[in-house]
């Protein structure tokens, strides 16, 4: 076995005794149920860990994790997550989090071609498709980079305001708030994209359902 293998399954272990020294109870009490405010939507990338970039704890945050968070209406697994969180879990925020230096959003400015994963990335070159005038003004490549990576976490933001999920929860006067968040790998910090739906009267009148 590998020094790394090894290593996790004793980090594993030193958890556990730390957390019981803490609190004896930590897991009996976790175990008895989960009531999350937040539910994350963010990039799989391996330096973007939803609970430890927020100081969240074990039972504060559902998450989604896909190659670029995406909020693809197609996505049974993403729509199963979506629907348990605010239907079951009565979520109170959704952060569609992503990051700069995203390797699926720069994969889609580019024609590489990189396998089955074509067809997930064609999803973001729809999003560079639709935002081709902003972003092709732009000369420097990586502040072009940077504003594409911004523009796909708002128009994430948009497509789960877009979903019968969300409409419905608005409808029924759930509290739902829909959050835009890049992070810096560099830093470490979050920035707040500050886009707001809080009805689905924010939306372009095509995508308002009659719920
Ligand atoms: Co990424």
């Amino acid at each position: 076995m590998s020094d790394f293998y090894k290593r996790i399954l004793e980090n594993n272990r030193e958890w556990v005794e730390s957390q019981l020294a803490i609190d004896p109870n930590y897991f009996k009490d976790l175990s008895k149920g989960q009531n999350p405010p937040l539910l994350w939507i963010g990039c799989s990338d391996s330096r973007v860990p939803a609970n430890e970039i927020i100081g969240a704890k074990p039972g504060e945050v559902f998450v989604h994790r896909n190659i670029a968070n995406m909020v693809i209406h197609t996505d049974m697994n993403m729509l199963s997550v979506l629907d348990y969180a605010v239907n079951v879990l009565k979520v109170k925020h959704v952060i569609v989090c992503g990051h700069y230096g995203c390797g699926g959003v720069k994969a889609a400015m580019t024609n590489g071609s990189f396998g089955i994963i074509d067809n997930w990335i064609r999803h973001i070159k729809d999003v560079y498709r639709l935002n081709k005038k902003e972003l092709g003004a732009i000369q420097d490549e990586d502040a072009r980079f940077n504003k594409f990576v911004e523009i796909n976490v708002k128009e994430q933001v948009s497509d789960l305001a877009k979903t019968s999920i969300v409409q419905s929860a608005w409808k029924n006067g759930q509290e739902l708030t829909l959050h835009g968040w890049v992070y810096g790998l560099n830093s470490g910090f979050v920035t707040d994209l500050e886009v707001n739906y809080s009805s689905n009267e924010d939306l372009p009148e095509i995508y308002q359902l009659d719920i």
